[in-house]
């Protein structure tokens, strides 16, 4: 699909194009050309009587209109417009109309929105069908109807380079874990990446993990019959410096299915998603380097598989993780915290970047605690918190704090190691304590962790496609956008 600028003056009407006008209630459309707009009074009565999220399509001799009521004037949020926009393009997708032009002149009280219109088209627009006998069905154009030239035109480039990494991200995430093991992960970093500017891409393999006594990713990946790997990826976006501003660390889960702790039920369904924090990661530097963002980041994806067989690791095994500290394991299952361990405790030691930001779909109990949409963030710089969430506002991906105060700590408190990988008291806080027990790993570093386990997948009635939804790839980049800003604050 293309999407296209079109000032409003050069409008050009066809049968197999549909307009479409996202309006506010009780307002009457208005296209900018007075011929249309005569068409467009045809139909006022009916439109006018739309509810707010409701839409008609209605056909008229030259061609069709897609109306669609995104509610009060006065209680216009970007959240909810750009809601409308991903309704749009899937009702246009669901009716099989390969062109389409959205009216958004009168909707746009605010500036540097194109990006983000333009994000959630592709967004929308996604389906992962390259498994169905049938492809689905795709747009071909969708043109943006404004007077607002320039800003639009800058806004589509940045959009689609942010929209095209978020569904790169959702492929890796959909597609299952036989086909997306950690080598074939590793593959696939390697081959989209190290062609980009200022990217250099490296994997250790089972050889080089042991050299370094990863203990963590050695013991989870024991179970399988994939060989472990630890995805690095380097983007040196300024010029003369190389001191490493950030570091981005995703989990890699490339299946986990409990290991001997073996997951019940439906529990295990989903779980080829368990790599969506690597996906994340990659997806984002991908964005940041044809972004040319001037900042420097190295990226460590741990890639695992967590199975069950004659050579996992049980409960009770005793791990050494990369800085030292023995890990108790008492539940296999909480394995993403355990690799997390080790990628954490070398992107510490021997990078010391300014700030650590660690992205993982690590528990159900964050689900519990919020739903499916919000991404549970904890920082172990307090007086930041704010700071942090309002780039998760600006980016689309919305993050909530939950607390991970020391005082927590002695709830993982382990009898025969130093850190015990599961909680004390059953069941409760399991979000929290997943989060003290990275905060062992980062060695005072300031740090983010992000539990994207809550907006993994789609939800009902958000314009989205059923499956991965490419979660924290947007805030990593927008983190990295405002990082000199946000660099001032951590002094
Ligand atoms: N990958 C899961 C967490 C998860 C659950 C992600 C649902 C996405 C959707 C993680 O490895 C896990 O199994 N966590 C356990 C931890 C427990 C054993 C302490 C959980 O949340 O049940
Ligand atoms: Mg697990
Ligand atoms: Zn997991």
């Amino acid at each position: 699909m293309k999407i296209k600028l079109l000032a409003s003056t050069n409008l050009s009407v066809t049968k197999e194009k549909i307009l479409v006008f996202p309006f506010f209630s009780g307002e009457t459309i208005s296209s900018g050309n007075k011929e249309l707009d005569k068409k467009i009074s045809l139909f006022s009565d009916l439109y006018l009587k739309l509810d707010s999220g409701e839409f008609r399509i209605a056909f008229y001799d030259q061609g069709s209109f897609l109306f669609l009521n995104i509610g009060d004037r006065k209680n216009w949020k970007v959240k909810e417009f750009l809601l409308a926009i991903r309704k749009s393009v899937r009702i246009i997708k669901d009716n099989k109309i390969l062109n389409a032009s959205i009216f958004l002149d009168s909707l746009l009280p605010q500036e540097d929105i194109f990006s983000q219109i333009v994000e959630n088209i592709l967004l929308a627009e996604y389906d992962f069908s390259k498994y169905k006998k049938e492809s689905g069905f795709t747009i071909n154009n969708i043109e943006i109807i404004t007077s607002r030239l320039l800003e639009a035109q800058k806004g589509i480039k940045r959009g689609t380079v942010i929209g095209e990494s978020l569904n790169f991200a959702r492929d890796l995430s959909n597609t299952p874990g036989g086909e997306m093991t950690p080598s074939l992960l590793a593959t696939v970093a390697v081959k989209e990446l190290s062609k980009l500017k200022n990217l250099r891409t490296e994997v250790f393999n089972l050889k080089k993990i042991k050299e370094l006594k990863m203990g963590g990713i050695l013991g989870v990946s024991q179970g399988s019959a994939e060989e472990p790997k630890m995805i690095l990826v380097e983007y040196l976006g300024k010029k003369k410096d190389k001191k490493i501003d950030l570091a981005f660390i995703g989990k890699g889960l490339t299946f986990d299915s409990g290991g001997l702790n073996i997951k019940t039920g439906d529990s295990m369904l989903g779980m080829h998603m368990d790599m969506s924090g690597g996906a994340s990661v990659l997806a984002a530097i991908r964005a940041i380097a044809l972004l040319n963002l001037p900042i420097n980041i190295m990226c460590f994806i741990p890639a695992v598989e967590n199975m069950s067989s004659g050579n996992s690791y049980r409960p009770g095994d005793l791990l050494r993780a990369y800085n030292g500290k023995i890990i108790e394991v008492k539940n296999t299952d909480a394995e993403g915290r355990i690799i997390l361990a080790d990628a954490l405790s070398f992107a510490v030691k021997k990078y010391k970047p300014e700030l650590i930001i660690d992205v993982a779909t690590l528990t159900g109990a964050s689900v519990i605690a919020l739903g499916n949409r919000a991404i549970a963030m904890f920082t172990n710089k307090d007086e930041m918190e704010s700071d942090f969430r309002k780039i998760g506002d600006k980016s689309g991906d919305i993050v909530w704090p939950l607390p991970c105060w020391d005082e927590y700590q002695e709830e993982i408190a382990s009898s025969f190691g130093d850190v015990a990988n599961t909680g004390s008291n059953k069941g409760v806080g399991g979000a929290i304590l997943a989060a003290m027990f990275l905060k062992n790993f980062i060695d005072g570093h300031p740090w983010i962790h992000l539990d994207i386990a809550t907006t993994m997948t789609s939800i009902e009635n958000q314009g989205m496609a059923k499956g991965a939804t490419g979660t924290g790839v947007r805030y990593l980049i927008q983190f990295a956008q405002e990082f000199e800003e946000i660099k001032k604050g951590l002094k």
